[in-house]
């Protein structure tokens, strides 16, 4: 990749597509494609061959998807398999077929196997059951995977792929139906604090254990990867170490500055018991997290309060904390 090359970042209003644009802007990086999704709809196959035919990209970021916490994922599971299985295959086909030199696709680190060995390494994938509520989503990621992968054998492409952590930042999802677990948080106790609620009721245990990484600092990572030859095409990348949904839940509490009690409702599902990723294999490349979660969870915060319209919004309801 020169400062020059064509790169088109799919998804680039999401969060990590937002963040792959200011990463990439800072980089030095100016002739960026981009295309609403309005205007381009990534499931159609016909609309995504003539994009790639007429802007002929010559770098692909696969940042668009279907994305949610549990709560999505199990009301539209077949949203979320189709979506993200017609989003891989429309745009690494479409990509393919007019040569383009490297693609970098997004998974996550859903596609592990519920009970994986902690930390869990890209080895562990295909070796066990999936997490039951995001599965749909996990296969779809899987898929896409294995695409990349099946392309780099047969005919040599620099197709990449990352499997972020549960990832956090400017331009997240705050709604309740679509949110994952830290932007939640951040807006319950948000609404809790405005409206003098005296308590924030939780789902779970708490004692799941999750990993959280800074959606800037994984951009850092997709550009290294991007601009370096690397002989593997599957790379995790996590924080490093893990916390418990009860101390998060209480970091962002403190953070908001929310002074009511939390309760936990335990009859709601905790999720897999543990995920922390094995990043060695980034890492070894030089890569390393640059924000805390404790400054995240700052930015972040700051960013709702300036650009969230349901900062100022009076909401109720209760809050489906696990991420996947
Ligand atoms: N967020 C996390 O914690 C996390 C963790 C691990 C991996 N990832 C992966 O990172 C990628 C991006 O996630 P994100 O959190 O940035 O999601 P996001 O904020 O929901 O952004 C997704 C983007 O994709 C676009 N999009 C969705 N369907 C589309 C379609 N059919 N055609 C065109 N554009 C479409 C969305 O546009 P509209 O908003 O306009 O629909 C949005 O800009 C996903 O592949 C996800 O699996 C995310």
């Amino acid at each position: 990749m020169n400062p020059d090359s064509k790169i088109f970042v799919a998804g680039h209003r999401g969060l990590v597509g937002a963040a792959l644009m200011r990463t990439l802007r800072a980089g030095g990086y100016q002739n960026i494609l981009i295309a609403a999704h309005k205007d381009l709809d990534l499931t159609e196959q016909s609309e995504v061959e003539d994009y790639f035919q007429k802007s002929r990209p010559d770098i692909v970021i696969v940042a668009a998807g279907r994305v949610g916490g549990i709560l999505a994922n199990q009301s539209e599971p077949d949203e979320f398999i189709m979506e993200n299985c017609a989003i891989a295959l429309n745009v690494i086909r479409a990509a393919y077929s007019i040569g383009v030199r490297k693609l970098l696709y997004l998974g996550s680190s859903c596609i592990y196997p519920r009970m994986a060995a902690n930390p869990i390494g890209e080895e562990a994938l295909l070796t066990g059951q999936l997490e039951e509520t995001n599965q749909w989503y996990a296969i779809a990621k899987i898929a896409g995977i294995k695409m990349c992968q099946a392309f780099r054998r047969r005919h040599g492409c620099d197709y990449l792929t990352a499997m972020p952590t549960n990832l956090f930042g400017p331009g997240d999802r705050y709604d309740a139906a679509r949110s994952h677990v830290l932007p939640a948080l951040i807006a319950r106790f948000h609404a809790a604090k405005q409206d003098g609620i005296p308590s924030v009721t939780c789902w779970g245990s708490g004692s799941p254990r999750r990993e959280f990484l800074y959606v800037d600092d994984l951009a850092r990572a997709c550009l290294l990867l991007l601009e370096n030859e690397t002989v593997e095409d599957l790379f995790n990348v996590g924080f490093g170490s893990d916390t418990t949904i009860k101390e998060l839940a209480e970091m962002v509490k403190q953070k908001v500055g929310y002074e009511g009690e939390i309760d936990w409702d335990e009859s709601k599902p905790d999720g897999t018991p543990q995920k922390l990723l094995d990043s060695s294999r980034i890492r070894a490349l030089g890569w390393r997290p640059q924000v805390s979660l404790g400054q995240g969870i700052e930015l972040a915060y700051r960013d709702f309060l300036e650009n969230n319209p349901l900062a100022c919004a009076e909401r109720n309801g209760r809050l489906a904390l696990a991420s996947c």
